[in-house]
């Protein structure tokens, strides 16, 4: 268990609202409310950053340069890209790649590490991946947690959500086309998209190589309902995301 202060970020308050806790004391830079407290025992600055790269990337910056976070841990929702997933279902991804940061070609669009040109003979081998040993302490933390089964009303049946760990892409699109939902899974392997984890990984990994862990519930499949279910799913799984969230705060 570490003792040292966990940055935590989530876009939007219904993704904090489980997990924010301000005994430490509140701090605004930018517009931007840095709240101090503990998670699971552990000292933590929470901030609800807005939704998308740039935002995301700028309350990153601050929590590591500002208040010296020596870990980070995003917790929200994510549209599901796995057609074995459902919502509710909780994603840990063990890379978060940018999948709109690229070249337009000709062919088609393709993928680069954020940072470097985008051009023919440049090396390309996008995503930044979780150390071994930090996938391993996670996948230990959360051996034998169950999560809570979805209530009827969410009307996805009596399925019991279930914890993976996978690949995260993230761009700035909300993605609510069935075609947009299998080329990202088709060309990523990926089992989930969101909107800011890949920029919390580029700053981590540019601001010393901090250890960022992404941890998203599926509010959505990310398809042609997508809007309708983010809306009706966002609270239920953002307390998901939040269970797993507690789990894996200490190990990071
Ligand atoms: N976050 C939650 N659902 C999403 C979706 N369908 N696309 C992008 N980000 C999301």
């Amino acid at each position: 268990m570490s003792s040292t202060t966990l940055g935590v970020l989530s876009a939007l308050p219904e993704e904090l609202a489980h997990l924010a806790d301000e005994s430490g004391g509140r701090t605004e830079i930018a517009g931007i409310a840095f709240r101090q407290g503990v998670i699971a025992g552990r000292p933590a600055v929470f901030v609800e950053c807005g939704v998308g790269k740039v935002n995301a990337g700028i309350a990153t910056a601050y929590l590591l340069e500002r208040f010296g976070c020596a870990g980070l841990m995003f917790c929200g929702v994510a549209g599901g890209l796995d057609p074995a997933l459902g919502v509710g279902d909780v994603v840990v991804g063990t890379s978060n790649l940018q999948h709109d940061y690229g070249a337009e070609q000709e062919d088609g669009f393709l993928a680069f590490q954020p940072g470097v040109a985008p051009l023919p003979g440049v090396e390309r081998r996008p995503g930044y991946r979780l150390a071994p040993p930090l996938v391993e302490r996670l996948r230990a933390a959360a051996g034998g947690l169950a999560l809570e089964p979805l209530p009827e009303s969410v009307g996805v049946g009596a399925r019991r959500p279930t914890l993976h760990f996978g690949g995260i892409v993230t761009g700035d699109s909300f993605i609510n086309r069935d075609a947009t939902r299998e080329r990202l899974h088709r060309e990523f392997g990926a089992q989930a998209v969101e909107m800011e984890g890949g920029a919390v990984a580029q700053v981590a990994h540019r601001l010393g190589d901090v250890p960022f862990v992404n941890v998203r519930c599926l509010s959505d499949l990310a398809g042609a309902t997508s809007h309708l279910d983010f809306r009706a799913f966002l609270p239920i799984a953002a307390r998901t995301a939040s269970l797993v969230a507690h789990r894996l705060a200490p190990h990071i």
